[in-house]
């Protein structure tokens, strides 16, 4: 969607109308909008037909030809920035119901943080993925493209708002893009395919892609162990965004199962399609790295993403394998469906050790335990730092993307420590707790850095989108698939903007 910032009145498409409850007419910086047409809406204002509640919408048709739709913005005392980005999302839903492409917003606020926020909602929700679509039967298709008028605020400042937002949403698409390829064609090397290509775009990124030897010549004996019962090998992928400094830098981790069968232990039938969105974590590091790119981030960044389809074969591994992580580690694999954390020990690993992390932070649709536990709404927020884990808690509040605190208890460590055979095992002793479980598995897998004494496990959090990566139906910025969560969290902590 092409957005452009105007102080102009002119008013081309549809005008769309952010409205607050209790409104009764609207303003003298309506100027431009055609009489009937302004008649019909301060009627259905004064009348009450158009109570201005959140996210509700309504189209009108002047006799003299425009189109208003009304968008409800709530109790102008409850706004915030997130309001507004709600109501930009939903006037896009509701574009279906006025059949045009060019859309008009007026504003009446000075307030260029809201009014941004509404832009982003707009760019946020007007995504369809109709790449596997034979014919387009739906004229509503052509790109939509928008106008806000805000004779009020400062353009300038909104203009570069809106263009930093457009690069941000660009990550998002991008995220559920991947997320909604279908798993015959989201494969590990289609994937590091994408990501070769994507690297030649821009002068700062580059792609390394470890192959399937070269993983197990290195030793990363968990995301083979997965990886290998496919016909589609695994492989992980590594994203550099190289910024002007040397030193620390975020180096993020994402898991990228391509589609999870379970493996031998399978899963039951029912909804295992929805297994193509477990390379969500991938999907959010990859998005992430393009969002930073785009907007023209200028400091390192590292993502490291480890991709694998989990297969049922005779080459797959068995529940009672033990196998040696590149940690040196080694794994009694009790259900080869708990094969999310098995990659990612090797990607947490390589992570603390080939990079000077300044922290690191873990994407994974990791468990269902964590849909039980938090449902669609929030995010489960592990962290082996409090402090750390409040600044993303803060992030994702901040953008509207919720990440919950969980704990992370020395008794879920040693639960999974208690293997007979092995320093470590991928399954709880019981089904209690298993999101948590499965944070303190990971944690394992932390490098620490330092000598001695002074030795300390680098700074990490783990963040479990099993039930926020798709699903989330009371997300107002995305309709059906792949959400793309955390691309904006992330950009938020970052970047610090
Ligand atoms: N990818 C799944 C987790 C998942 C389940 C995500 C449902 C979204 C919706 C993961 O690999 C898995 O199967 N986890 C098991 C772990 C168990 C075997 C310890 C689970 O959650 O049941
Ligand atoms: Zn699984
Ligand atoms: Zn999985």
């Amino acid at each position: 969607m092409q957005v452009t910032v105007s102080s102009g009145n002119n008013i081309y498409g549809t005008l769309v109308l952010p409205i607050f409850e209790g409104t009764e007419t609207i303003g003298a910086t309506n100027e431009g909008v055609p009489n009937a047409l302004k008649a019909q809406i301060n009627r259905v204002l004064s009348e009450g037909d158009f109570k201005g509640k959140a996210n509700s919408t309504m189209t009108l048709l002047g006799t003299d030809g425009g189109k208003a739709m009304l968008v409800g913005l709530g109790k102008e005392a409850d706004a915030t920035v997130h309001t507004y980005r709600d109501a930009g999302a939903s006037a896009v839903a509701a574009r279906k119901k006025v059949h045009g492409s060019e859309f008009t917003v007026n504003f009446s606020t000075k307030d260029t943080a809201a009014i941004a926020a509404f832009a982003e909602g707009m760019m946020l929700r007007d995504y369809e993925y109709n790449e596997y679509k034979s014919k387009d039967d739906d004229d509503d298709d052509a790109d939509l493209s928008t106008r806000i008028n805000c004779n009020e605020a400062d353009v300038e400042t909104l203009g570069a708002a809106v263009e930093r937002a457009a690069g941000v949403a660009g990550g998002v698409h991008l995220s559920r893009d991947l997320g909604n390829c279908p798993p015959n064609d989201m494969y590990p090397m289609a994937f590091a395919e994408k990501a070769e290509a994507w690297a030649k775009q821009y002068s700062n990124v580059t792609v390394e892609v470890i192959e399937y030897e070269a993983a197990k010549r290195l030793g990363m004996g968990g995301l083979v162990a997965v990886g290998m019962g496919s016909a589609r090998k695994p492989c992980m992928v590594i994203f550099t965004l190289n910024g002007d400094q040397s030193g620390p830098h975020p180096v993020l981790v994402g898991k990228g199962i391509t589609f999870d069968t379970g493996g031998i232990s399978i899963k039951p039938s029912p909804s295992m399609d929805e297994m193509k969105y477990d390379m969500g974590g991938s999907a959010t590091v990859f998005g992430t790295m393009e969002a930073l790119a785009a907007i023209g981030y200028d400091k390192k960044v590292v993502g490291i993403t480890c991709m694998a389809e989990n297969m049922p074969s005779s080459n797959a591994q068995r529940p009672g394998d033990v196998i040696t992580t590149l940690s040196g580690k080694t794994i009694e694999v009790l259900n080869t469906d708990a094969e999310g954390r098995l990659v990612l020990s090797d990607g947490l690993w390589k992570a603390g050790t080939d990079f000077d992390a300044e922290y690191i932070i873990d994407f994974a649709t990791l468990t269902g335990a964590c849909v039980v536990a938090l449902g669609h709404e929030a995010t489960g927020l592990w962290s082996n730092d409090d402090d750390f884990r409040t600044r993303i808690h803060d992030a994702g509040n901040d953008v509207g993307e919720l990440a919950w605190p969980m704990p992370l208890l020395p008794a879920f460590e040693k639960e999974m420590t208690d293997s007979k055979i092995a320093d470590t095992r991928n399954l709880g002793a019981g089904r209690w707790g298993g999101a948590n479980t499965a944070a303190a598995f990971l944690k394992q897998f932390v490098p620490e850095k330092g000598e001695g004494d002074d030795a300390k496990q680098v700074t990490w959090a783990h963040m479990d989108i099993a039930g926020t990566y798709w699903g989330a139906k009371t997300n107002k910025t995305v309709g059906h698939g792949a959400t793309g969560v955390h691309v904006r969290t992330m950009v938020r902590l970052i970047t610090g903007e």
